[in-house]
């Protein structure tokens, strides 16, 4: 449990800062929803990300793209209301941020829209001027480098990203930008642990992996992934913590039995 947590305390960017500072590895999850955000609160969770591949989850779309503003705004407010002590950080979409007009004028939306207290933006050098507009307005901001799915149609597939020298050297320095820029934290995606821990090791602010190894300065896992809600779907840096595939369909298959041959609803279950 994190010492922010046991204090009963918000737990802020600048939280998230002080633990990499004090070595205290951070845990982050994705969430969607309410019911699903106070569970992870409850438990102690430091960060809840409200990704948009909420596209993938909630919506069963194949990419990351099609993710509309105010359907990342309607995921963010159901998880807010759910949270008390977490750090809530919500994806701005594809497209929602491509010049730094737009960019702020979008953040500004889902921060008031919402009361979640960060945004994450995919990309480096490109989109610095962004990152620095949004930040300077008030709001936190954390990066997100190596596989960045919202870039899928240029890299043609999900595989580990920056293994090739050229991409691991502009992935540094993208890092390098991102912290100077000011943000508070940096997602790195499906890159080479060594790549990971070099970064890490390199910039004051908090590296969270997801596919990144064990030297990152905290963890993020989408939340249906690693419950094992999605099955087959087992890349080889998710850990199955459930398997709530199985655990739902012999619920909903004892449901629909017990219906069938109305066992339910007994004498005790009804008015
Ligand atoms: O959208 C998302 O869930 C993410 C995580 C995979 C980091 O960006």
């Amino acid at each position: 449990m994190s010492t922010y947590t046991d204090s009963n305390k918000k737990i802020t960017a600048q939280s998230l800062v002080s633990m990499k500072k004090q070595g205290e590895k951070i845990s982050m999850l994705t969430a969607y929803d309410y019911t699903t955000a106070k569970i992870l609160d409850e438990v102690g969770i430091d960060s809840i990300l409200v990704g948009d591949s909420a596209s993938n989850i909630m919506a069963g779309y194949a990419t990351t793209i099609p993710m509309t503003l105010e359907q990342m705004i309607l995921y963010a407010q159901s998880v807010v209301r759910g949270v008390k002590h977490a750090l809530v950080i919500c994806d701005m979409p594809f497209g929602s941020y491509t010049n730094p007009i737009d960019g702020v004028k979008n953040a500004v939306r889902i921060i008031q829209e919402s009361q979640c207290d960060a945004l994450k933006l995919e990309g480096g050098e490109e989109i610095i001027e962004t990152v620095k507009a949004i930040i300077k307005v008030g709001i936190p901001v954390m990066g997100h480098l190596g596989l960045t799915p919202q870039y899928i149609n240029r890299f043609g597939d999900y595989r580990i990203r920056a293994k090739e020298k050229e991409e691991a050297r502009k992935l540094v320095i993208d890092a390098h930008l991102l912290e100077e820029a000011g943000c508070f934290g940096i997602v790195l995606e499906k890159i080479p642990a060594t790549l990971a821990a070099q970064v890490s090791s390199e910039i004051s602010i908090p590296t969270i992996g997801i596919g990144g190894g064990a030297d990152c300065d905290g963890q993020v896992l989408v939340i249906d992934d690693m419950l094992g809600k999605n099955k087959g779907f087992h890349p080889k840096f998710l850990r199955l913590y459930a398997d709530l595939h199985t655990v739902i369909s012999d619920a909903v298959s004892n449901y629909i039995s017990d219906v069938k041959q109305s066992k339910f609803p007994n004498k005790e279950e009804q008015y």
